[in-house]
């Protein structure tokens, strides 16, 4: 495993919010940003009709912009469908895959999260692969067993710890208000470790782990703390420039 952790990301996801107005808010985030340079690298994923004039926007400030999904092929008879060669070409140098909303929503499975993974990687953009428990695998027990398998799957041979992010985000957290407490995420990202590390040697040591899920300024300290955790996806806060930087505060000193 390497030695020294992995430079932090703080990730946000805007999801289905936001029109061109919400520019605003990314706008204010950059001017904070350059006033203060973060101790971690920052990435806003908003929706693709904003990508491109984000991107644009944010060129020479360190702000990432990233998509949220993307189809597994280059191109092609996809309707409403976005290809990660596209996402790139607009600006984009990272993308999430298999959101748990994508899982639920539009039944993707391991395999079409690692096709779409593979996809990423093959347009030069960092994939940040998305696990977690529902609820009822929580109370059955049955956490570590269903992240591990959801690794196992999403996660395509050859990844590396430049181009692939891991995510950790309890089903139940998301948007709840309800994290789980530091311990539990602490018992779960070393067992992610251990198993990216078994796998990927060096490159699984290094990879960054995110913790996702009710993120919030109150308690970005505490859970960004957790060995392990290299960062955060945080979606509502996200939203916000002055919640979000409370966030990406959590990194100074
Ligand atoms: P939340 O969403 O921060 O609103 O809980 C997190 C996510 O879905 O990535």
């Amino acid at each position: 495993m390497s030695s020294s952790a992995p430079r932090p990301l703080v990730a946000g996801n805007w999801k289905m919010n936001g029109q061109f107005a919400l520019l605003a808010e990314a706008a204010k985030l950059r001017q904070a940003i350059q006033a203060q340079p973060p101790a971690c690298d920052v990435l806003i994923c908003p929706p693709a009709t904003l990508l491109a004039a984000l991107a644009a926007a944010s060129a020479g400030y360190a702000l990432a912009v990233g998509g949220q999904d993307c189809h597994a092929k280059a191109a092609g008879a996809h309707t409403g469908d976005i290809a990660a060669e596209m996402l790139a070409d607009a600006g984009a140098t990272f993308v999430i895959t298999g959101h748990s909303e994508r899982r639920a929503d539009h039944a993707e499975t391991d395999a079409v999260v690692c096709a779409k993974a593979q996809a990423a990687h093959r347009a030069g953009l960092v994939a940040i692969v998305c696990v977690g428990e529902t609820i009822g695998q929580r109370k059955a027990g049955d956490t570590l067993a269903v992240v591990a398998a959801q690794v196992a799957g999403s996660v395509p041979d050859g990844a590396l710890a430049a181009n692939t992010v891991l995510a950790y985000e309890p089903v139940w957290a998301i948007g709840s208000g309800l994290t789980p407490t530091a311990a539990d995420v602490a018992t779960v990202h070393s067992a992610l470790r251990a198993q990216l590390v078994a796998r990927f040697g060096v490159a699984g040591g290094a990879m960054r782990l995110l913790y996702g899920g009710s993120v919030k300024p109150s308690n970005a300290r505490e859970l960004l703390a957790v060995p392990h955790v290299n960062g955060a996806l945080v979606g509502g806060a996200s939203l916000n420039a002055d919640d979000f930087l409370g966030i990406i505060a959590a990194y100074q000193p």
